[in-house]
């Protein structure tokens, strides 16, 4: 593959996995545990937001804990000769830990804050530590309380029409670790133009639900990255 070619990835939980940040829908993933609708929702938010807040401080302080893994760094070297855009449905900040430059998060960031009355508004959004929890009562900068800067059911996803464009624009285009269930993210792999290289990364089988013309490496994402790579080089 020639130098400065456009690659896109569209990553998901999986790819946080060996990071030690648990999955959603695996064997004992965070839903299996926990009821998203009550702690991933506007709704849930309304009704409960103590419990939302405790959930997300518990998520944030985990996530200062943990380190990008292999499949991370190994995205963010491919910088050194192509012009990458990640995609990803995390929540974490392991991809610009890594050193990716260029990260488009469609459901938000766990290292953020915002405002619960308007979440979009730029003026109320801001890095927060990740150790210091969001309390009842503390205040985002229009004066409502503060809650984390994540896409809960419900709302609306301010970046998903940037990233269907990039995804357009690809030339070669990779899934890193996601289930591809949750809507309307998901959609996106649809917009890949039809004769680029597509490459999936996932130890699943993807029986049924492989999105066509994927080449399958079937295979956790610190070890099918390098599969990945070589692949790239040699297209
Ligand atoms: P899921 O939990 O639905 O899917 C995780 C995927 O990662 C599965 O396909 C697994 O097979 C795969 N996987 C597991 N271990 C892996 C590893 N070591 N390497 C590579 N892949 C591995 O997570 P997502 O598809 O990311 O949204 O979930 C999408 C959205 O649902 C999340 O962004 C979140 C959740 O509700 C919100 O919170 C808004």
């Amino acid at each position: 593959m020639k130098d400065c070619q456009k690659i896109v990835v569209f990553t998901g939980a999986g790819i946080s996995a060996e990071s030690g940040i648990s999955t959603f829908r695996d064997k004992n993933g965070l839903w299996e545990n926990y009821d998203a609708m009550r702690l991933a929702s506007i709704d849930g938010f309304r009704d409960d937001p103590k419990a939302v807040l405790d959930f997300y401080n518990a998520r944030r302080l985990q996530l200062s804990k943990v380190a990008p893994n292999h499949a991370h760094y190994a995205l963010a070297e491919l910088e050194k000769k192509y012009d990458v855009t990640i995609i990803t449905q995390n929540v974490d900040d392991l991809h610009e830990r890594a050193g990716s430059s260029r990260v488009i998060h469609l459901h938000g960031e766990l290292a953020k804050v915002t405002s619960s009355r308007e979440t979009e508004d730029d003026k109320c959004i801001k890095y927060y530590p990740l150790n210091l929890p969001i309390c009842i009562g503390d205040k985002a900068d229009d004066g409502s309380q503060l809650r984390p800067y994540i896409v809960w059911f419900g709302e609306y996803l301010r970046y998903m029409d940037e990233a269907r464009q990039e995804v357009e624009n690809a030339d070669v285009f990779i899934v890193i670790g996601t289930s591809l269930v949750v809507y309307p993210a998901a959609g996106i792999v649809g917009y890949a133009r039809n004769e680029v290289p597509k490459f999936l990364v996932d130890p699943s089988s993807m029986e049924g639900h492989l999105p066509y013309g994927f080449k399958h490496i079937k295979a956790k994402a610190t070890e099918g990255v390098d599969s990945l790579i070589n692949e790239i080089k040699s297209l």
